[in-house]
Order: C-alpha cells, then sequence, then structure tokens
C-alpha cells in the first residue's frame, strides 16, 4: 500500500532521553488508578508537541486530527501562547481572587466582547466538569427551582454534577447522582425519529423538552443544559430551530438556559465564535473549557451580572480559578484566535474536510453518516446503513490503521462507533489532503 507523507514541517523535536514506553506504562499500572484508559492497543506516548503535530519517543511525527481531545485550539506549544505563560511564570505564578490581578480582570473583559447579549461576568475554574457544576447551582439558586432538563446522549464531565446530566450509561456510575435531571430525546437527526428530511424536526425534538417539563417536573424548572453539539456523543449536529424551540419551553417554565461550550465554543464551528450561534439562540448561561486554554487547565462560566450575583448570597471561592498564568494563557490564545484569523480557517478547511468526508462516504459503505461543523467533524460507521447497526471493532480498527499511518484521530458515540476529528484550528490544505488520503487507507482495511 502506497506511503502517504505528512506535509513537511521544518520542527526537530528533541531527541527522547526519558523511561521506555514500556517503563512508563508499567508505572502507570502500578501507581495510577485503572479508571483511566487508553486509545491504542500499542500504547502510545507522545513526548513533543508543535501547532498541529505531536511526536512519540522514537521521533514518529502525528497529525494531531483530535487536537488534544478537542483542547488545541490554536497549536501545540503555539509561540505566542508560551511566550506569554513565561513571562507570566516569571512574575507571580499564583494569586488568586481575593487579591486584585490585572490579568484575571482584563481576561474577563476580553472574554465579554465576544460574548452577544448580556453575557458579561466571568467565573473562572479549573475544567469543564467544575463550569457545569457551578452553571447548575447557579441556575437552582437563580430560579429557587431544582429540576433540570439534559439531553439524552450528553456528556457534560466526571465530577457529580457533571455526571447527573450526562447521558450515556457508559460514564455514569450506579450511585446516586442524577435526583431532579431527566433526560429529553437527543436531538439526532441520523438516529432519532425526526431526520434531516422533516423540515419540522427541530421542533418535534423541541417537543420533547415540553413533554418532559408538563410530564416529569412541577411545572417549574431550574434550568436546561447542552452542548452545542454533543462531543463525546459522536459529534451530533441538532435541526435548525432546536435550540430556539426548547429555549422558548425553558424559559416559560421559568428556568434559565445553559450552553456546554466546552467542544464547540472559540471559533471551532467556523461560521460562529459560540456552538448556539449556529442555532441562533442566546443562553443565559455559558461554560467553557478546553480549547479556551489550548490545553492549560482553564475553564470558565460567563453569565449575565444579575444570574451572576446569586453567587454573592453566599462566600464562593475557587483557588485556582483566575490563576494569573492560566489567565494570561488565555488571553494569548484569544489574540492568536483573531491575529491568525483561525475561525476562517476552521471555516474554510471544515467544509472542504466535510466534502471529502462524504466523498468517501460514496466509496466506503462502512460510513453511515457523515455530519459536523467547521473543523468539529464526525463519520458514523455501520455495519449495514439500513439497520444502522454501529460498527464498533471497526472503528477501533480504523482509529489504529491511522496511527500506524501518522493520524491520531477520535472515537464518540455510545457504541464507540463514531470516528471524530477536531484538529488544531492551524491545520493547512496539506494536512487535510492528508487525513483525507490516510483516512481512505484506514478505512478500506477496516
Ligand atoms: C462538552 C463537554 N463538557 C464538559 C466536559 C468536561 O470537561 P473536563 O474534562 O475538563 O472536566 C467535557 C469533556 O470532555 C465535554 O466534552
Amino acid at each position: 500500500m502506497e506511503e502517504i507523507p505528512l506535509p513537511p514541517f521544518p520542527f526537530q523535536p528533541n531527541a527522547y532521553a526519558g523511561p521506555s514506553a514500556n517503563e512508563v506504562l508499567a508505572l502507570r499500572k502500578e501507581f495510577l488508578n485503572p479508571g483511566i484508559f487508553l486509545y491504542y492497543k500499542k500504547p502510545l506516548m507522545l513526548v513533543e508537541g508543535r501547532m498541529q503535530y505531536v511526536w512519540d519517543e522514537t521521533g514518529k511525527r502525528y497529525l494531531d486530527g483530535l487536537g488534544g481531545i478537542v483542547t488545541i485550539s490554536v497549536g501545540h506549544c503555539h509561540p505566542h501562547v508560551i511566550e506569554a505563560a513565561r513571562r507570566q511564570n516569571e512574575t507571580l505564578q499564583h494569586s488568586t481572587t481575593i487579591y486584585l490581578h490585572p490579568n484575571v480582570s482584563e481576561y474577563a473583559r476580553n472574554l465579554a466582547s465576544k460574548m452577544p447579549g448580556d453575557l458579561k461576568v466571568s467565573y473562572f475554574v479549573n475544567s469543564g466538569s467544575e463550569a457545569n457544576d457551578l452553571a447548575l447551582l447557579m441556575a437552582r439558586a437563580y430560579t429557587g427551582n431544582y429540576d433540570i432538563i439534559a439531553l439524552r446522549n450528553a456528556y457534560h464531565g466526571g465530577n457529580a454534577a457533571g455526571l447527573s446530566v450526562t447521558a450515556h450509561s457508559t460514564w455514569k456510575y450506579n450511585v446516586p447522582h442524577s435526583f431532579g435531571v431527566h433526560h429529553a430525546l437527543a436531538a439526532d437527526p441520523y438516529r432519532g425519529p425526526y431526520g434531516r428530511d422533516d423540515a419540522e424536526a427541530g421542533r418535534k425534538f423541541a417537543s420533547d423538552v415540553k413533554q418532559l417539563i408538563d410530564f416529569a417536573t412541577p411545572g417549574r424548572i431550574a434550568g436546561f443544559i447542552a452542548e452545542s453539539i454533543q462531543g463525546v456523543g459522536g459529534c451530533i449536529v441538532f435541526p435548525d430551530g432546536y435550540l430556539e424551540g426548547v429555549y422558548g419551553h425553558i424559559r416559560a417554565a421559568g428556568g434559565v438556559c445553559i450552553a456546554d461550550e466546552v467542544q464547540a465554543g472559540f471559533g471551532r464551528t467556523g461560521s460562529h465564535f459560540w456552538g448556539f450561534e449556529t442555532q441562533g439562540v442566546i443562553p443565559d448561561i455559558v461554560t467553557m473549557a478546553k480549547g479556551i486554554g489550548n490545553g492549560f487547565p482553564l475553564a470558565a462560566v460567563v453569565t449575565t451580572p444579575e444570574i451572576g450575583s446569586v453567587l454573592a448570597q453566599r462566600i464562593h471561592f475557587n483557588t485556582f480559578g483566575g490563576n494569573p498564568v492560566a489567565t494570561a494563557i488565555g488571553k494569548a490564545v484569544l489574540e492568536v484566535i483573531e491575529n491568525e484569523k483561525l475561525q476562517e480557517n476552521a471555516l474554510r478547511l471544515g467544509g472542504y474536510l466535510l466534502s471529502g468526508l462524504e466523498k468517501l462516504k460514496q466509496k466506503h459503505p462502512l460510513i453511515g453518516d457523515v455530519r459536523g461543523k467547521g473543523l468539529l467533524l464526525g463519520i458514523e460507521l455501520v455495519k449495514d446503513r439500513a439497520t444502522k447497526e454501529p460498527a464498533k471493532a471497526e472503528c477501533a480498527q480504523v482509529l489504529e490503521n491511522a496511527r500506524e499511518r501518522g493520524l491520531l484521530l477520535g472515537k464518540g458515540g455510545l457504541w464507540g462507533q463514531t470516528i471524530r476529528f477536531a484538529p488544531p484550528m492551524c491545520i493547512t490544505q496539506a494536512d487535510a489532503d492528508f487525513l483525507l488520503d490516510v483516512l481512505d487507507q484506514a478505512l478500506d482495511i477496516a
């Protein structure tokens, strides 16, 4: 089979001098919690990264087609981000919000300038799970109601609050954590009851939320939370008009609307800076993580001054939230997205990849569905296009095949049947061609 070369990249990684992958694996098995999992049969160890590429300990280069896990927005070790972190690390590494520091205030202002409506005040935390936990707290404290509506097929994090609104049996431990949470139909036009051929699909899926409010809650609710595009669930793009319909039902029942932008935010959808904008809505609370810090632990909850003020009813504190290094990095990431026109790049190359994936669908019967926006894309693999039986083992094999050829991809969906693409937004046309060519080969021998 013809070898597909990675696009040239003028960077020489350092010679690796650390412990071998086998030694690291042995340490991991002995000293790390067995709950963490590995992606590949032969575990991959990554030791260096630059922009859209990463290197293993042997010096082999890979195109990072998943961008960390949708975390690397502007590129691994982007020089502007690294320089901002270095300067702040050398000046003051740690301070908290009990003192003034320019970074956290300036960054909050810069973030607010990217938000529509009255979404103006930020609370910084360290992870997406924490951000969703805080957003649910604010929704409940602000409305005085308890019930939350979330969506099936959602992923919102691994802490108690995140698990409560997550809706995949594979992630949910058998402990009490979902009291007061109700899961509506996932607005999935591929597997759900209303397809892309139904112009009313958005409204019909939204009516399931109304049914839940009427039948499963006291009729007054605290809020609704949804990813703007379901990521872990396999890149599910809601039909047009869906969130608009849902938000109407939620607000009529006294609830607030929370958009989880952990994967879809920061220009990744290409057409808009925020994923919710692709649905023409303005949420009341927005949660952000992953791409916000380009891989650095940084997350935020942005809301209106009125909703935000409920936290002032008690004392609320987060030790690392708003850390000067984290917020220096956050500022630098926003600057790179703007200066290097990365949203525009996500739009252009995302569109190119999407049409390339459509072409691959015509060639490979394994591909049941192609979907996504910008550089948040997915292909769902099925054993049979008529029954849509999930092709789980084949999906895992395609990932292995791609890895051997220098391409790292992601997996999603309840059965691990969807291949996910979310490369750093700095990829080039040559990278997109490489990705499509490698995928073509990898699918052939699934
Ligand atoms: C949409 C979404 N929300 C929340 C989270 C949780 O973020 P974290 O892993 O930073 O806690 C994730 C993580 O994958 C996510 O994809």
